[in-house]
């Protein structure tokens, strides 16, 4: 039976979108001049971004949110974790990519929470959950393993997971889209 302290502290730590969120629309606030019919419309445009106040995040903890529908995982990486990511040799990976290019600051990860092989969610975010042979996300559905940087390094999945436009507005005020 789980102690109720350690349901407690799992919940905190696998925080759900609306603990988070300080808005899920983003501050497209202007006209959008229809000079091109392929435009999105004005509906769309209002979705298409999300604020997070990350602050309560604790270096090691990730939550899930989601964005257009989609999961994603914000994970505050530790120093280990930053290293372990920057110090792989990106030739040697399946799809090859640089650690610096997948992130805007060295200590979040924003990546999908869809595999790439079948679209399970991965596991990694909730605490004690298993990260892997490489400490990132494991997809229990056919046992791919993905890296601190959320790229793929065993298993059957194709690609890294995708990392989605987003940006800090302040020093805790994450906008993904
Ligand atoms: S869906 Fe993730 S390994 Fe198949």
């Amino acid at each position: 039976m789980t102690e109720p302290h350690a349901e407690d502290e799992e919940r905190r730590d696998f925080l759900q979108l609306a603990a988070g969120a300080i808005g899920g629309v983003g501050a497209v606030t202007f006209a959008w001049p229809l000079v091109d019919s392929m435009s999105p419309s004005a509906e769309v445009l209002a979705l298409s971004s999300t604020e997070l106040d990350v602050s309560s995040i604790k270096p090691g903890q990730a939550i899930l949110v989601k964005w257009r529908k989609r999961p994603y995982f914000v994970r505050r990486r530790t120093k280990p974790e930053i290293e372990a990511a920057e110090k792989v040799d990106i030739a040697s990976l399946r799809e090859p990519e640089a650690d610096k290019d997948r992130v805007t600051k060295s200590e979040w990860l924003v990546v999908s929470a869809s595999c790439t092989h079948f679209g399970c969610i991965p596991k990694g975010a909730k605490v004690g959950d298993d990260r892997g042979e490489f400490g990132g996300f494991f997809c229990p559905c056919h046992g791919s393993h993905y890296d601190t940087s959320g790229r793929i390094r065993k298993g059957p999945a194709p690609r890294n997971l995708p990392v989605p436009p987003h940006n800090f507005v302040t020093d805790k005020i994450l906008k993904i889209g």
